[in-house]
């Protein structure tokens, strides 16, 4: 079996647990809390803090074309698209269970201008520069060719297009950098090589402007802007 069908699998159980899975990746139920301060030694406030930093860097009453991925469960995302009536949205990832739950959630909060698709961020079925912004929330710990996936989503965001999200980086906490080895990456949730804060800034600055990154224990929260330093923003 290879990398990228050991990660379906792993998320296909995930997908199936999705009150878990939210809960967790929330710091919301009882178990939730439990993992996210055993793994990544964070409570509600600083899970709340490091995704609204990485959500930050979605402009305020953006009406652009937007690419997510991977929405997962879409737990984290569906509620600001609910904000967001103005936007193109189209959402992508690996595993049809986790999309699954995240198409019903958009059912329920009958959001009309967001779409789903199967696919793989490493091969992007979409023309050069489509999107004005590429939200990418817990994926590149995820994904299993990052070069790939970094260079995807550099190809189909238009100039002068925001790249934001956050992800898990090395070298933060030494407690979740042991169990991310231990236990996530054999389970297939997390694939190696993982950046660490400097080595993603130094990525970002390398293709894109603006590059912010900011850390909250060992999640990192990013934003950048494609193009040329004269562009507007
Ligand atoms: C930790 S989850 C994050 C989901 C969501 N963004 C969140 O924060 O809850 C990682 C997701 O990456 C997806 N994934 C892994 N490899 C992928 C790939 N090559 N292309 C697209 N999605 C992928 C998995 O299916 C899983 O849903």
């Amino acid at each position: 079996m290879n990398r990228h069908e050991e990660i379906k699998n792993a998320y296909k159980n995930l997908g199936g647990d999705a009150t878990f899975y939210d809960g967790m990746i929330t710091c919301s139920t009882l178990l939730g809390k439990a993992v996210c301060k055993l793994v990544w030694n964070m409570d509600k406030r600083k899970n709340d803090h490091y995704l609204e930093l990485a959500l930050s860097g979605i402009p305020n009453d953006f009406s652009g074309k937007m690419l997510e991925v991977p929405v997962g469960t879409g737990v984290l995302s569906m509620p600001v698209y609910e904000t967001m009536p103005g936007a193109d949205i189209i959402c992508l990832d690996y595993s049809p269970n986790m999309m699954e739950r995240a198409k019903r959630q958009a059912e329920k909060r009958g959001l009309r201008n967001v779409r789903f698709m199967q696919g793989d961020v490493g091969k992007l079925p979409f023309e050069d520069e489509s999107f004005d912004l590429v939200l990418s929330l817990n994926g590149f710990h995820a994904f299993p060719d990052k070069d790939a996936a970094y260079s995807e989503i550099f190809r189909v965001l238009k100039s002068g297009g925001i790249f934001c999200g956050c992800f898990y980086v090395k070298g933060e906490n030494k407690r979740t950098d042991v169990l991310v080895d231990k236990i996530y990456t054999p389970k297939g949730y997390f694939t190696p090589p993982y950046e660490t804060a400097g080595s993603l800034r130094e990525r970002l600055n390398a293709m894109y402007r603006k590059a912010e990154v900011k850390t909250v224990e060992g999640m990192a929260a990013f934003r950048c802007r494609k193009g040329k330093e004269n562009a507007e923003g």
